[in-house]
């Protein structure tokens, strides 16, 4: 039977690199966009089809899941995350998906672990309960956060402002994630697996200043911010205070060094070795250079 493998949240950081990487597959896709328009990128694959997903309209689901084989599932930070997961894995056991592969979080397991992982938590258990063949990625911090939250700091100050110390984080590509997702998804050894996904070291914040500067031949400096002016910041930014809490806690947890360990599932999964913070910044270098 030909595979059809939808990926839900296919407009976000990891699902724009993973359609991207099942357009090569011999499989069909259809990307799960929250808007339509913001899917237009993926029309130029020709294996790629564009359907609606709102989670807050679960009418949208059905049409989107029916016929679907596999899914790749991402849902995004919001306070209605587990339920929101239980819905989806309710739909593709309704329409009988032989697989789902959650994009979880590293740490999820912990006890007592973070609001963010206690929620992935939850997801992840559903998943396994239901009955479905499962795969579940653990990655760490994303490297992509740097552009995705640092990215207008670094561009008009040259400044990252985060309450990190001298934590080290083994951040991740998040095209290394859509590379472990690409061969989770198309072959059949992993059915059961937790993966933990890191980058190929742990670096501290100023470490990946002194990268972005090298690389950008800008002078890019790392601010450590208090715990309270963090939270300001993000209070001024209209965040609301779950979404604050939840954030504080994750940065006290990296700063303590949580975030650190590496792993070598990148490279055991996909023959590849897991990319670097230079080799990122580098084909990244124009989110960090003003034009
Ligand atoms: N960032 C990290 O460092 C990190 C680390 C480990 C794990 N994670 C996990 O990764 C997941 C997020 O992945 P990501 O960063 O690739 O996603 P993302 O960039 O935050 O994008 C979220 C996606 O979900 C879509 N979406 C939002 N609300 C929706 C709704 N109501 N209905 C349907 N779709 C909706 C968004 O579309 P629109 O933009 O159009 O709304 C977007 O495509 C989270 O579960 C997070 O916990 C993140």
């Amino acid at each position: 039977m030909h595979e059809t493998i939808l990926v839900s949240g296919a407009t976000g950081t990891v699902g724009t690199e993973l359609i991207e990487a099942l357009s090569s597959e011999n499989v069909r896709v259809r990307a799960g966009v929250h808007s339509i328009i913001k899917g237009d990128r993926f029309r130029v694959f020709p294996n790629v089809d564009l359907v609606e997903i709102d989670f807050a309209r679960p009418e949208t689901l059905r049409v989107a899941y029916t016929g679907v084989t596999r899914v790749f599932q991402i849902t995004p930070f919001v306070e209605n995350q587990v339920e929101i997961e239980k819905q989806l894995v309710d739909m593709a056991k309704e329409v009988g998906v032989k697989q789902i592969v959650k994009l979880s979080a590293s740490g999820a397991d912990a006890e007592p672990g973070i609001q963010m992982g206690r929620w992935h938590h939850q997801g992840e258990q559903y998943l396994q309960n239901s009955g479905i063949p499962f795969t579940i990625l653990r990655p760490t911090s994303f490297m992509q956060n740097f552009i995705t939250y640092e990215g207008a700091s670094i561009l008009q100050e040259g400044k990252i402002y985060q309450p990190l110390g001298t934590g080290k984080v083994s951040y991740i590509d998040a095209n290394d994630i859509a590379a472990v997702a690409q061969v989770v998804l198309t072959q059949p050894n992993y059915y059961g697996r937790i993966l933990d996904i890191s980058g190929p070291e742990a670096i501290s914040v100023e470490e990946v200043a002194a990268i972005l500067s090298r690389v950008s031949g800008r002078t890019i400096t790392y601010v450590d911010v208090p715990e309270e002016a963090a939270r300001q910041a993000m209070s001024s930014h209209h965040m609301p205070e779950w979404m604050i809490n939840a954030m504080l806690e994750l940065n006290q947890t990296l700063k303590a060094g949580y975030g650190a360990n590496v792993t070598n599932t990148v490279a055991q999964i996909t023959g590849r070795p897991a990319r670097t913070f230079t080799e990122f910044a580098q084909n990244n270098a124009h989110c960090f250079i003003p034009e």
